[in-house]
């Protein structure tokens, strides 16, 4: 028999229902899959296979060993966000070296990868666009190891050239935590004053509409999922899962996108990229600026599979078989997905699900805090006009969705 483990640091539902799918998938055929999870609950409406949950703080190494221990043929990360990918991108080192193959980017790409700075040195070289930026390296800023006095007036200098208003993001957190606005030079100065304790990449602020894509595959054997729009770039960042977002037609930027997925591929395969990259952009005067690469599955795993009748995890599971084919893939229908703050009343949910094709919601939790409910349906293209009536129905004897969620639904799938 078979065996595919699956390495994962958070609670599975963000990968629901394509995970349940695959690892039932994978169980008609007699291939065992077990979920090794250090992070949150997993039960077997989770993760129907499989389940073992392993100390958060384990090393590399140890996990190496409870893989080969299993006797795992081969393993697959679906963890995030990048810490954990770095974990499991290093445990990847000790699985190959030990003769178990996995669809795990390989460490050095890993280690670019969910690096800002770096990440941006890439996407230069490879020929896309980025926000102009430059490096605040945090030791050098708090006089850490060699003391550098002209060290902030170079920063200044280099922010002066690039123009505000400007962003600081640390090199290596997700979900937009710890970036700071740097509307002019007073709030540089601030920031040179109180640095953040790590190091940070400060960027020229790009406006426009934040979208996201995902890229999964190996080297030579790479699919690109539809485009996902996931809100408006200001110059305050925003909370990631705070708009509508959403994954439909839109003619003139999916051609614009056409030779921006050329380069990312390639990238991806100059760096041997295996598994999926999720790549955030943002879309602004008809051109692509590429914000970061994260080297796994992201926040858009589930709307873009659901708008393009694929399976990502299932993808991963057929490269650790040794028999993926990227096939011939484009979105075939919407997939739109709101953030409800509390839970989905009871009475709205059966009644949400007869009336959209719903596709998941699950409480969306992040760093142990949820955030509320994440809801994802479908629809076909021409059902628009239909789906806001039947969202309009179910608001009108519910109130779910808020006012706010279906007036924007309303202005995206049936504008005046
Ligand atoms: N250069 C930029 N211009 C405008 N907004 C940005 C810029 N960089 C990041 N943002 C905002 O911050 C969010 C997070 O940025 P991102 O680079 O994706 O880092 P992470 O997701 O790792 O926190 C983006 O979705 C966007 O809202
Ligand atoms: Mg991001």
């Amino acid at each position: 028999m078979q065996k595919i483990a699956f390495l994962r640091s958070v609670d599975i539902q963000r990968a629901d229902p394509y995970i349940q799918r695959t690892v039932r998938e994978l169980a008609g055929e007699g291939i065992e899959a077990r979920l090794f999870h250090t992070h949150g609950q997993a039960g077997e409406e989770d993760f129907p296979g499989g389940r073992q949950g392993v100390d958060p703080a384990v090393t590399p190494c140890e996990l190496a060993t409870l893989v080969t221990q299993w006797g795992a043929d081969a393993a697959v990360s679906i963890s995030l966000p990048c810490e954990n990918t770095l974990r499991d991108a290093a445990t990847r080192e000790l699985l190959e070296a030990d003769g178990v193959p996995t669809v795990i980017t390989p460490l050095a790409a890993t280690s670019l990868l969910i690096d800002k700075w770096e990440t941006k040195q890439l996407l230069l070289r490879a020929g896309l666009d980025v926000p102009r930026g430059i490096r605040a390296d945090s030791d050098l800023l708090a006089g850490r190891g060699l003391p550098v006095p002209a060290y902030a007036d170079a920063l200044r200098a280099g922010a002066a050239r690039i123009g505000y208003p400007l962003l600081s993001k640390p090199l290596w957190d997700s979900t937009s935590m710890g970036i700071r606005a740097l509307p002019d030079a007073a709030a540089l100065d601030a920031y040179l004053l109180d640095p953040p304790p790590v190091s940070a990449v400060i960027e020229e602020c790009v406006s426009g509409d934040l979208c996201s894509v995902d890229i999964v595959g190996e080297p030579g054997a790479y699919r690109v999922l539809p485009v996902c729009w996931t809100g408006t770039a200001g110059p305050e960042p925003v909370f990631t899962f705070a708009d509508l977002r959403w994954c439909g037609p839109r003619p003139e930027a999916d051609r614009g996108f056409e030779p921006v997925a050329a380069r990312l591929v390639a990238l991806c395969e100059e760096l041997g990229v295996r598994g999926s990259v999720n790549v955030d952009m943002i879309y602004g005067s008809g051109r692509y600026s590429v914000l970061e690469v994260n080297p796994r599955v992201g926040g858009a795993t589930t709307l873009s599979c659901a708008a393009s009748d694929t399976n990502t995890y299932s993808a991963l599971a057929d490269m650790a078989l040794g028999r993926y084919s990227p096939g011939d893939v484009r979105r075939t229908r919407w997939a739109i997905e709101f953030l409800s703050p509390g839970r989905v009343p009871d009475g709205a949910r059966a009644e949400l699900a007869e009336r959209v094709d719903l596709v998941t919601a699950h409480e969306l939790v992040i760093d142990g805090v949820s955030h509320g409910e994440i809801v994802v349906f479908t629809l076909t293209d021409g059902e628009e006009r239909q789906t806001v009536k039947a969202l309009e129905d179910l608001h009108a004897g519910t109130g779910f969705p808020r006012q706010e969620i279906l007036d924007k639904i309303r202005t995206l799938l049936a504008p005046p």
